[in-house]
């Protein structure tokens, strides 16, 4: 474990030996990119978070996320990509000690404004995790799940949503037959796409996801990956990912965060061919990581 200038404890690996202190973030390169004809969808201003006193995770995290793309977040592991994406719906609300400073926006909007629903804003900033975690019911019922809780009962009315929702995550061909089945029968790759499916019965704006392919076999990689593709045509999407090829071959924008600070934003092509950041051609390049 190391300690950095603000606190943060880290696991101390090779790559902190070849970072400290040697090569530095050049101050003077500003991180957010101002994407200027780009509609802003979440937007964080000077976002510091902390999961406890002595356990500074993010700091002052500026950045941009634009509307209907696909923006990717790499880094080194425990630099603070899942704790970011957390942010954006407040899932690390549930931590006991967990605190922040600044603010996140999302259209605009402060998601700590008093007043704000929990459940309207999971509902609208959806999320997928690295491990599938279909619930112990039938295919329908997973789907139709969220749809549920908020009211809908309507049986044509629900059955229409997970039609639509399987069919957005790619899934309806392979289960259309067999709705009532229970989902853990399903394998990993369909149990992936059945979360995304999940996610989208609740009609979000905005789906996180967390290393969504990272336990998957390449085929079923390349299936989310397509899936991605076609979900960006409606849905803003922010995808951790460890995965490099991943990161160019499906996001639009690429931010690069390191010790809880994020280094670069740009577009992916950028990031990938001739990034502003020792730091960042450090890392796209193997040199650490
Ligand atoms: N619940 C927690 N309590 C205290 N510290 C935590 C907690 N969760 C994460 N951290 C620390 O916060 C930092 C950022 O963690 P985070 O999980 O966001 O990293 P990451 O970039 O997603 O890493 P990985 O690529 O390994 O998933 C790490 O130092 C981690 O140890
Ligand atoms: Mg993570």
């Amino acid at each position: 474990m190391i300690e950095t200038e603000s606190g943060v404890f880290l696991e101390k690996t090779k790559k902190d030996e070849i970072l400290t202190p040697e090569t530095k973030i050049d101050k003077s390169v500003k991180p957010v990119l101002a994407m200027s004809n780009e509609k802003i969808v979440i937007e964080t201003k000077t976002l510091d978070f902390y999961y406890n006193a002595d356990a500074h995770a993010l700091k002052n995290i500026n950045i941009h996320i634009p509307d209907k793309k696909v923006t990717a977040f790499i880094g080194p592991s425990g630099c603070g990509k899942s704790t970011l994406l957390r942010c954006f719906n407040r899932m690390n609300d549930l931590i006991s000690d967990a605190f922040h400073t600044g603010e996140i926006l999302i259209n605009g909007v402060d998601i700590y404004k008093e007043g704000t629903r929990l459940e309207d804003l999971r509902k609208q900033v959806g999320m997928v995790f690295q491990k599938s975690n279909p619930f112990p019911m039938s295919i329908w019922e997973n789907v139709a799940f969220g749809p549920k809780v908020n009211g809908i009962n309507d049986k044509d009315e629900l059955n229409e949503i997970v039609e639509s929702a399987l069919k957005q995550g790619d899934l309806w061909r392979e289960v259309k037959d067999r709705m009532q089945n229970s989902a853990l029968d399903l394998s990993g790759g369909q149990q992936q796409r059945l979360c995304i499916a999940r996610a989208l019965a609740n009609k979000p704006e905005i789906i996180l996801m967390d290393e969504p392919a990272s336990a998957l076999d390449p085929i079923s990689t390349g299936k989310i990956e397509e899936t991605i593709e076609e979900l960006k045509k409606n849905y803003t999407i922010v995808i951790v990912t460890h995965n490099m090829q991943q990161a160019a071959r499906i996001s639009d924008y690429t931010a690069f965060m390191m010790l809880g600070e994020l280094i670069e934003v740009d577009l992916t092509k950028k990031i990938f061919t001739n990034p502003t950041q020792k730091l960042t051609e450090d890392y796209i390049t193997g040199r650490f990581g």
